[in-house]
This record gives structure tokens, sequence and C-alpha cells, in this order.
């Protein structure tokens, strides 16, 4: 009868072990950083699919910043995920045009390739022609959305309703997409350092925004040092059986 049971239960947990190999999700997995004329004409957000992990989810997640005049800054990243619920999530963080306007849009799902979204027309319009239709205030700002750094910054005329000009960085990382900065000038209502209304993450991805301009290179070095060292003990851990059955072919 006990001998019973524990097969019973044995079986049981083969069964579930098979279900869950079963249930490992294929999702869309890529990563996108660019400079767009129009990214709801131009950004083709296609990847390539991937068998996930058992548990996971997938997950598709969009950034899009813009200054009045200027070209659209967008990061994305499509992939598996161990963490979230499903959820389909839109936020636009800064008030209607005029002024930067900054937008992100997140899904979580659980089918398989469910991220496969191909356009980010459903949730982007394009802010600047209706700015450019206001008539100029007397306000200007140095104006340019960069990744990486603004080589230039024109001092343009900001349209009426916009009253601040905004100069900050915002620096990603998380979902693929590794330490990217984009930094963000030009004429906006947002009052501060607060572009992302204090927000600090978005899907995957976490934000920090900065509007300073001392360098934070003190930290980033600290950082980088855990990596590498935990890189290069993988790899030791890796070569040590080769070498120890290389050993024994040579004796
Ligand atoms: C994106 O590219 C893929 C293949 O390259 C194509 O099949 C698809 O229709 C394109 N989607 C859009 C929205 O342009
Ligand atoms: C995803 O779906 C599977 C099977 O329907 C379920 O067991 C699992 O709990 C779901 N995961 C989440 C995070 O909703
Ligand atoms: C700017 O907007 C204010 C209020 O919205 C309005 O009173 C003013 O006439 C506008 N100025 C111009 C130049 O259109």
């Amino acid at each position: 009868m006990g001998a019973c049971c524990i097969r019973c239960f044995l079986l049981f947990l083969l069964g579930a072990s098979l279900w869950t190999l079963v249930r490992n999700l294929r999702c869309e997995v890529g990563t996108a950083l660019s400079l767009e004329d129009d990214p709801s004409q131009t950004f083709n957000w296609t990847s390539k699919a991937e068998q996930c992990l058992p548990g996971e989810l997938c997950q598709e997640t969009v950034v899009l910043i813009k200054a009045d005049g200027g070209k659209t800054a967008l990061l994305a990243s499509k992939g598996c995920t161990p963490q979230g619920t499903e959820s389909m999530t839109f936020i636009q963080y800064t008030p209607p045009p005029p002024g930067l306007v900054v937008v992100s849009y997140s899904n979580y799902c659980n089918d398989s390739l469910c991220n496969s979204k191909e356009s980010v027309r459903s949730f982007w319009y394009q802010p600047g022609a209706a700015a450019t239709a206001r008539p100029p205030g007397a306000l200007r700002c140095p104006t340019c959305v960069a990744l990486g750094s603004c080589t230039s910054a024109p001092s343009l005329p900001c349209a009426n309703g916009t009253t601040q000009c905004y100069q900050g960085r915002l620096d990603f990382s998380g979902g693929g997409l590794e330490s990217t900065a984009v930094e963000v000038k030009g004429c906006t209502t947002v009052v501060g350092c607060r572009l992302l209304a204090t927000l600090n993450s978005v899907g995957p991805l976490t934000v920090k925004e900065s509007c300073g301009y001392r360098p934070v290179l003190q930290p980033r070095q600290a950082e980088s040092g855990g990596p590498w060292g935990h890189a290069s003990l993988w790899a030791l851990e890796l070569l040590l059986p080769a070498v120890l059955l290389a050993l024994a072919h040579f004796p």
C-alpha cells in the first residue's frame, strides 16, 4: 500500500514535470535602439523566436522620447522573462504636447509568440505636427534627443503653452539594453527633473533620470568589475574538467 502510494507520487511528479516542459513558451527575442523621424511609419518591431525556460512569460516593451521639431528616440526589448504577471501597460509620462513627450508600452503575456507586435502605430502618434501648428511663445530652449550625448542642441523657439527648458539624461538598463543613455533637451511644461514622473522601471527596463552634469564614473567602474570577475570564474570552471581530461589522457 505504502509502496504503491510512493509510486503514484513519483508518477505524479514525472507527469507534472513533463507538463512544465510542455508549457515552455516560445517568445520573440530581440532589442532595438534607434532615432526615427516617425516610428509609427518606419519602425518594424519584428525579431526572432526562441524557446524560454519553464515558467517564463513573454514580454515586449518600448519607450519613445521626442522633443518638438526633432527625431524620436526609440528603445525596445522583446524576450522571455522570469518575473511578472500577464498585463498590458501604456504610460504617458509627460503632459500632452506641445513639449517633450515620453511614452512607454509594455506587454507581459503567457502564450507562445504572444509578444509579436510589429509596429508602434497603435500607441504612437506624431506629436510634432500638433506642436508646430501652435504659434511660438517667447521662450527658447536648447533642443535635442540623442542616443548617448547630443552633439548639438540648437536653441529653438518653444510652442505657446510650454513654460520650461528641460535638460536631462535617462539611463536605461535591463531587458537586453544594458547601459543605454538618452540625452534629452527641450521645451516642456514639466517642472524640475521629473520627465518620468519619478517612475523608475518600464517592464524589464530600469530607468534613472538625472539632470546634473556630474559624471557618475565611480559606481560604474565598481559595478563593471563584478560581471567580469564572474565571467572569468565561469570560464575557469568550464575549462577545468577539460584540463583534467587532457591530463588523464597523457599520463
Ligand atoms: C516587418 O518585417 C517583416 C519581415 O521582415 C514583414 O513580414 C512584416 O510585414 C513587416 N511589418 C511591418 C509592420 O512593416
Ligand atoms: C501561464 O499559464 C500557465 C498555464 O496556463 C499557468 O500555469 C501559469 O501560472 C501562467 N503564468 C502566469 C504568470 O500567469
Ligand atoms: C498663448 O496662449 C495663451 C493662453 O493659452 C493665449 O492667451 C495667448 O494669446 C497665446 N499666444 C499666442 C502668441 O498665440
